[in-house]
């Protein structure tokens, strides 16, 4: 089977091709650039950004695979949760190929894509999910299925973060999640006041990297509590006060560096010791991460560190596919397929408030 998938959720514009497990083209052009001035994503813009990218990178990533449109077997898009306006252009753009080609369409939900993503191996060097537009004419094998249940898995991104309890393929269920800011909106926040740039994650992992994670010591929300559930909202507002009070520490490269790392760190904290509890809680000795934050270094150092402490095995997505890409939304639609059933009917709507159960 040879799969086109689309993913148009947010400020992404990625086309993959897909066969059989192997990813031979994805194609992710990004739009932070862009944003970055209005300080995040403009959901109008990102729509006609879409518009105008799609078929541009449809192409490189077909002409990268190799493959022409004819020889198409099924397509896959996005299909929730994100900016209504950004995943119709995928999505309905994914229905009319489908229809054009006479093939099955799956809709894919965003975060249970990133869900599975650990479990696609990457056989060669990664494609880059970076600005413009790159095309990656790399091999990626799917994993065995068999080394990853069950498993506790992080999804850690801009818009969501979660704990899920992944039983066996395709069989998961969500333990809890945040109730208000995501670990990814917590960092590009807490930057904004630091005066960095959006999206702040990598910046801040960067700067992060110089700094003492002790200097300043910042609340660890819900860190006690028994629950899987996260808050970052009382960590913006204890750094808000902070850099209110002490705006001279601004003005110093190494006192930005030490806030930086202070606040990844609590950040950190809690992602790594709720998802360590979580596991033990659950009896799994596997613990799985995905998502953009998933690319922060300190997050992967310290999952790694805390995994081997528990003789846990750890599997963290490629750092080109924590951020949102095709490859991954193709993966899961071809597994999909690959079950018994019915045809999705092609007038399916997006769904961009989906929650993933
Ligand atoms: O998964 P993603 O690309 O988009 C969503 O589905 O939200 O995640 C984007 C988020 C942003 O908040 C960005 O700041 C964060 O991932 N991020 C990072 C790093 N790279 C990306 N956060 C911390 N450290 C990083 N290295
Ligand atoms: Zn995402």
């Amino acid at each position: 089977m040879t799969l086109l998938a689309l993913e148009t959720s947010c400020d992404e514009t990625s086309v993959a091709v897909i066969r059989e497990g192997a990813v031979l083209a994805n194609v992710v052009s990004s739009q932070v650039a862009l944003h970055a001035e209005y300080g995040g994503v403009v959901p109008e813009l990102a729509a006609r950004e879409h518009l105008r990218n799609l078929i541009p990178v449809a192409r490189a990533a077909l002409d990268a695979a190799g493959v022409q449109p004819g020889q198409l077997d099924a397509v896959a898009a996005t299909q929730g949760p994100g900016l209504p306006n950004a995943l119709m252009v995928g999505f309905k753009a994914g229905q009319a190929v489908a229809y054009a080609l006479g093939k099955p369409f799956v809709g894919i939900h965003h975060h249970e894509a990133h869900l599975y993503s650990p479990w696609i191996q990457t056989a060669a060097p990664a494609p880059r999910a970076g600005q413009g537009t790159e095309a990656s004419p790399v091999a990626v094998a799917f994993a065995n299925f068999a080394d990853f249940q069950p498993n506790i898995s992080l999804i850690v991104s801009g818009g969501h973060t979660m704990i899920v309890l992944v039983e066996s393929e395709l069989k998961h269920r969500v333990l809890g999640g945040t109730l208000d800011d995501a670990a990814g909106e917590c960092f590009d926040k807490t930057g904004k006041l630091m005066g960095l740039a959006y999206p702040a994650g990598p910046d801040i992992d960067r700067l992060a990297e110089q700094g003492n994670p002790a200097a300043y010591d910042f609340p660890r929300p819900l860190l006690q509590d028994a629950s899987d559930d996260f808050s970052f909202s009382g960590l913006k507002t204890a750094v808000r006060y902070f850099v209110r009070d002490h705006p001279e520490l601004l003005e110093d490269a190494r006192n930005v560096c030490d806030l930086c790392a202070s606040v990844q760190a609590a950040i950190v904290d809690v992602l790594v010791t709720k998802t360590i509890r979580a596991a033990r809680r659950n009896g799994v000795r596997c613990v799985t991460a995905s998502g953009g934050v998933t690319c922060n270094r300190a997050l992967r150092r310290e999952l790694a560190r805390a995994c081997a402490r528990e003789g846990f095995a750890l599997h963290l997505a490629d750092r080109a596919l924590c951020t949102d890409n095709a490859a991954m939304i193709g993966i899961l639609a071809e597994r999909k397929l690959m079950r018994p059933g019915p045809p999705a009917p092609l007038d399916g709507e997006i769904q961009p408030g989906w929650i993933l159960a």
